[in-house]
């Protein structure tokens, strides 16, 4: 398995008083690190895609699940929520997103205000050099996959509905999420 862990820590925060970080799959929904602030929040330029395999969360290495990674597509919105976090909060946050995802800065758009106030957040994001990146597939392979799939943080069909009723819950419109959610809900 990978462990993109100490590479992600070679990226020094301890300067910074606080961090906004930037969720867009498991992040949004399952909350388990301390927060100082929370509002939903876009990037710009990306798509959410249940392309990443899970060997470690929603998987196992015999039998990978499948999570969302982020894909550059310019123009494109990809709705999520940033939270605003201390920088010690990178020791588990890198430990939890250590299968592929790695964290960079980027520009982020808060959407819960009037004006456009401009703002950085770290995103963690597993590219298509990652040994663990799967890529695209037909869907109804990629709602099979997952609903057959389960590893050590639980059921994959569970990650994906869980984030759709939040995106949807946050009145995010991500058709990739939805559509898969539609299929792996009629397989179960
Ligand atoms: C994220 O949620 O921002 C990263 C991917 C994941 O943990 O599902």
């Amino acid at each position: 398995m990978i462990n993109t862990t100490e590479q992600n820590q070679q990226q020094a925060l301890d300067h910074l008083e606080d961090v906004w970080l930037f969720g867009y799959g498991s992040l949004i929904f399952k909350v388990d690190f301390p927060i100082l602030e929370q509002r939903p929040a876009s990037i710009s330029g990306w798509s959410r895609r249940f392309w990443q395999a899970s060997h470690d969360h929603r998987g196992t290495p015999e039998k990978p699940g499948r999570v969302v990674t982020l894909i550059e597509e310019p123009g494109n919105i990809c709705q999520g929520m940033a939270y605003r976090v201390t920088p010690d909060t990178f020791a588990h946050l890198d430990h939890r997103e250590k299968n592929g995802y790695l964290r960079f800065f980027a520009p982020l758009s808060f959407t819960d205000a009037p004006e456009h106030v401009p703002a950085e957040a770290l995103v963690y994001v597993a590219g298509p050099d990652n040994a663990a990146f799967l890529g695209d597939a037909p869907l109804q392979d990629i709602a099979q996959q997952i609903a057959s799939s389960h590893g050590p943080s639980g059921a994959n069909a569970d990650y994906l509905l869980q984030l759709d009723d939040a995106l949807k819950t946050m009145g995010a419109i991500d058709t990739h999420v939805a559509e898969l959610a539609a299929q792996v809900r009629a397989l179960l």
